[in-house]
């Protein structure tokens, strides 16, 4: 039986499961793909995370080198997150002919040419399914299943955060703000949520998705990103009464040979596939010019969902005989404007504030009409002497919208814009 030497980058949530994984599941694997995966090393430096996992101690250290210079390990499983030391160590454990296995979105979606060089240097292989979407299969759907098509659209909820989030704030009618302090005590959010509520998080993952579903590198300063942390309830319901959905979307198109990759929060039609998709859980939802419609969904983080797309990692990477690279140019400096659309389309949702007098609606409507924007429908609540007006906008393009906006601000019977909100079909 082919024995395979694997060592463990740190043993937090994602490094727990997986030592969890490999070792319940050893013999299974065994029998079932013919490889004997045996951790030989694990660098951790807080003993109470091996001691609770059972693990032998006498295979942990916080030297990188106990590692690359056992030459019985062929697979190293990244679990440090951020980009260093991450990024150095793998560098080294590639260049040293180690295959290397990564959960690391932030580091593989800026490094990934970095790793890919060393590794042709050292003949190992970089392999990431756990990057994006957890325990979601996307990326080998992407990269060994989807040959017989183009891509025309790849859209997804890519962050259980912010899904749980925007659940919470639809499903119980309650202000961002609340769900948040919930989510921080549930463990649903981190205590800085930057990462994951201004959507970094799922940016880093749309830089690796669309890059594989358009053969073409997509660098992250080529993604327009906003977050949800804006977002009031009373958008939300405005939503559901237009028959919508709202998620945080992470959409990467390719119309007329150019790329156009945002995240940002989206009105989605609640009977779409996406609008199912509840607290915590991922979606991406492909589609191919051959293909048609596929949807994945699952757990998008957690110790074995995720661990769950390392070992799978682990497994197709002991089998190859020669690894497999990217079939693009993924050097980021290369990366021109040309093929990118940053000014994208879309249909809008505006909600204002205004003063309840004759003609505010025809001045707001002169000022969209100025950047040829054309009006769907239009509601309106009066309370007071002020109205909350909502502008339901045919597609146009962002640059009118934001221009437009502008020029409504400066409306003397317009107290606010509240909100804009893309709506995606
Ligand atoms: N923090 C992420 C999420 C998981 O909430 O989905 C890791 O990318």
């Amino acid at each position: 039986m082919k024995k395979v030497g694997v060592a463990l980058l740190g043993l937090g949530t994602v490094g727990g499961g997986t030592y969890k994984i490999l070792t319940k599941n050893r013999d299974d694997i065994k029998k079932n793909y013919g490889v004997d995966l045996e951790i030989r090393h694990i660098l951790e430096k807080d003993m109470s995370k091996v001691k609770a996992l059972g693990a032998n101690p006498d295979i942990v250290s916080c030297d990188i080198n106990n590692i690359l210079k056992d030459p019985e390990i062929k697979i190293v499983a990244e679990f440090f997150g951020g980009i260093e030391p991450a990024k150095s160590f793998l560098v080294q454990c590639l260049l040293a002919g180690k295959s290397i296995v990564t959960a690391n979105k932030e580091m593989f979606s800026q490094y990934w040419h970095e790793l890919e060089s060393a590794a042709k240097k050292g003949k190992a292989g970089v392999y990431f399914e756990a990057s994006c979407v957890g325990g979601v299969p996307v990326i080998r759907t992407l990269t060994e299943s989807m040959q017989g098509n183009n891509i025309k659209c790849i859209m997804g909820i890519v962050n259980g955060t912010t899904n749980y989030i925007l659940s919470k704030m639809a499903d119980e009618g309650l202000e961002y703000e609340t769900v948040l302090k919930e989510a921080q005590k549930l463990g649903y959010a981190e205590a800085n949520p930057t990462a994951d509520v201004d959507g970094y998080d799922s940016m880093y993952k749309l830089s690796i998705l669309s890059s594989l579903a358009f053969h073409t590198k997509v660098p992250i300063d080529k993604i327009y990103r906003e977050g949800i942390s804006n977002i009031s309830k009373l958008d939300i319901e405005y939503g559901k009464k237009f028959g919508y959905t709202l998620k945080l979307l992470a959409i990467g198109k390719k119309e007329n040979g150019k790329i156009e990759a945002r995240v940002h929060p989206a009105f989605i039609p609640s009977d779409h596939p996406l609008a199912a998709v509840k607290e915590s859980f991922n979606a991406v939802h492909i589609v191919g010019d051959n293909v048609g419609d596929i949807m994945l969904y699952g757990r998008g983080a957690g110790d074995l969902p995720t661990g769950s797309a390392i070992v799978s990692d682990i497994v197709f990477a002991s089998l190859q005989s020669k690894h497999k690279y990217s079939s693009f140019k993924n050097n980021t400096d290369k990366v021109s404007d040309r093929g990118f659309n940053k000014d994208f389309q879309c249909e809008y949702y505006m909600r204002l504030t205004v003063k309840d007098v004759p003609g505010v609606i025809a001045s707001i409507s002169a000022k969209l009409a100025k950047f040829k924007i054309s009006i769907n429908s239009i509601q309106q609540k009066v309370e007071g002497d002020k109205a909350s007006v909502i502008f339901m906008l045919h597609r146009t393009s962002e640059s009118s919208v934001k221009k437009a906006v502008e020029a409504i601000k400066e409306v003397d019977t317009v107290y606010s814009v509240d909100a804009i909100i893309r709506v995606e079909e």
